[in-house]
């Protein structure tokens, strides 16, 4: 790919799981009121036929990887788990008091910080306490996220006995000289037991992620990952690039200078050979970041045209409601967003007051909806269409003179009143999202808030 193609779109940009992005959430126009309202709409509207999705965040790691962007607490104090899995639960039972009737579950999904790092007991604890008041909608699917080093065999057979078949594993790099750079020694051993107990255990989906980007990768070192990837051949991969966010996770990601970390046109040359070696066994692109084998569910969706995006990424299917459950946790009635705070203490202290944790959100307005709706249709099938009479084009032909430039620029093709995402573009689709992204155009942040898009 040309340099002057990367130097003209490597710049900060969304990575839109959500639109409007957190940092343009007005809060102004949101409420507790407001946002428990929109849940119960959007509850009324589609718990019986689509049910309903969760997500939980279980914050805690023992050791700090130093590249690591999510939100975490770094603990070896196990006495942690009881109290926080009894004030999820408390916080799902304020949930439920809401509704009028039995939430009807299509999705669990265990994120973090670390799920494995909690006892099987404590697993078993919070999920089953979760359905306790819940029912199941057919076809429902349970993921969690693994740590290869603190995965047992125990941990998978106790999650797949309760419903789980889908599990994703944290790989990064196999490469040593990156490990130590990113405090994550982890041997090929570990990641090859754990993805081989979950498929004699009967897991559908195994899933690895694995980054490019990080201090000192080298573009032989990814081939070197790729490698391995394949003697193990996941049903998915997710090859993300790595954001480099330190200015929002403060010291967890200054373990390396910034020096370290490839240049741009060589974090370029690791995504497309990587691309290429995927490809190559049988992989496809899915969306942005994502890989499936075409047996994986996530690659049916695209044929059923069910492929969604949300806060957790990639999903095979949609639900209109999502609700995060813990720290940090955001939830997703579709007519609005509200995000939990984000500090422990802070949390078990409104939880013990009976008080939804949220701190902060968005509830959208009828242009957030028209561009919401574009930016997930680009995401997931890097096309999107719209309508003459659509008030968002009429009013906005800025919006359509970007896109020209693209489109000159060969990352797109404009046909009528459709756009499709070229080849050349796919790994741009954050900057063609961007050019939809009317509150971001209206308004470019002074200071950096996202990562780069290259
Ligand atoms: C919550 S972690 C996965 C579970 C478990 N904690 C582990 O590390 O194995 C989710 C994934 O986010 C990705 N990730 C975290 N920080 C990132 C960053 N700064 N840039 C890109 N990907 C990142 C990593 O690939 C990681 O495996
Ligand atoms: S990558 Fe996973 S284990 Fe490492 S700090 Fe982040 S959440 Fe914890």
């Amino acid at each position: 790919m040309k340099n002057s193609l990367i130097n003209k779109y490597n710049v900060a940009g969304p990575r839109y799981t959500s639109y409007p992005t957190v940092p343009y959430w007005d809060n102004n126009s949101f409420s507790s009121k407001t946002w428990k309202d929109s849940l119960i709409k959007s509850f009324n509207e589609s718990n019986s036929s689509e049910g309903l999705s969760l997500y939980l965040h279980l914050p805690f790691c023992e050791s700090l990887c130093t590249f690591c962007g999510c939100n975490k607490r770094i603990t070896k104090r196990h006495e942690v788990e009881s109290p926080y899995i009894t004030a999820v639960l408390k916080e799902w039972d304020m949930y439920c008091e809401l509704f009028n009737g039995k939430p009807h579950i299509k999705e669990i999904h265990l994120g973090g910080g670390t799920p494995t790092f909690f006892s099987t007991g404590n697993l078993k604890r919070l999920i089953d306490g979760l359905l306790r008041k819940a029912t199941l909608a057919e076809g429902y699917e349970f993921s969690f996220e693994g740590h290869p080093n603190n995965t047992t065999k125990d941990h998978l057979q106790t999650l797949y006995d309760l419903g789980f078949r889908r599990v994703s594993f944290g790989v990064q790099d196999y490469n040593e000289v990156v490990q130590v750079a990113i405090h994550r020694i982890q041997p090929f051993e570990n990641v090859k037991r754990v993805t081989e107990e979950a498929r004699e255990i009967g897991y559908t989906s195994v899933s690895h992620d694995i980054i490019f980007g990080l201090p000192f990768q080298t573009i032989e070192h990814v081939e070197e990952t790729i490698k391995k990837t394949k003697e193990l051949m996941p049903d998915r991969l997710a090859f993300y690039s790595y954001a480099h966010v330190p200015w929002i996770k403060g010291n967890g990601q200054r373990g390396f200078k910034d020096e370290d970390l490839p240049t741009p046109q060589t974090k370029r040359r690791q995504y497309e050979l990587g691309k290429e070696l995927l490809s190559e066994a049988g992989f496809v692109e899915i969306g942005m970041d994502h890989f499936a084998l075409k047996s994986d569910s996530l690659y049916k969706s695209i044929d059923q045209q069910k492929l969604h995006r949300n806060f957790m990424g990639y999903t095979a299917s949609k639900t209109q409601a999502m609700i995060g459950l813990g720290v940090s946790s955001i939830s997703d009635s579709w007519y609005g967003f509200a995000q939990n705070v984000k500090g422990l203490e802070e949390y078990y202290h409104l939880i013990d007051e009976n008080i939804i944790p949220i701190y902060r959100g968005h509830l959208l307005n009828e242009k957030d909806l028209i561009i919401r709706k574009h930016i997930l249709n680009l995401m997931c099938q890097f096309h999107t269409s719209w309508d003459n009479k659509e008030l968002y084009f009429e009013e906005l032909p800025e919006v359509l003179e970007r896109l020209e430039e693209m489109e000159a620029d060969g990352l797109m093709k404009i046909q009528g009143n459709n756009i499709q995402v070229t080849e050349k573009g796919k790994p741009f689709v954050r900057n063609i999202c961007m050019a939809f992204d009317l509150l971001l155009q209206e308004n470019m942040p002074e200071t950096q808030l996202f990562s780069m898009t290259i």
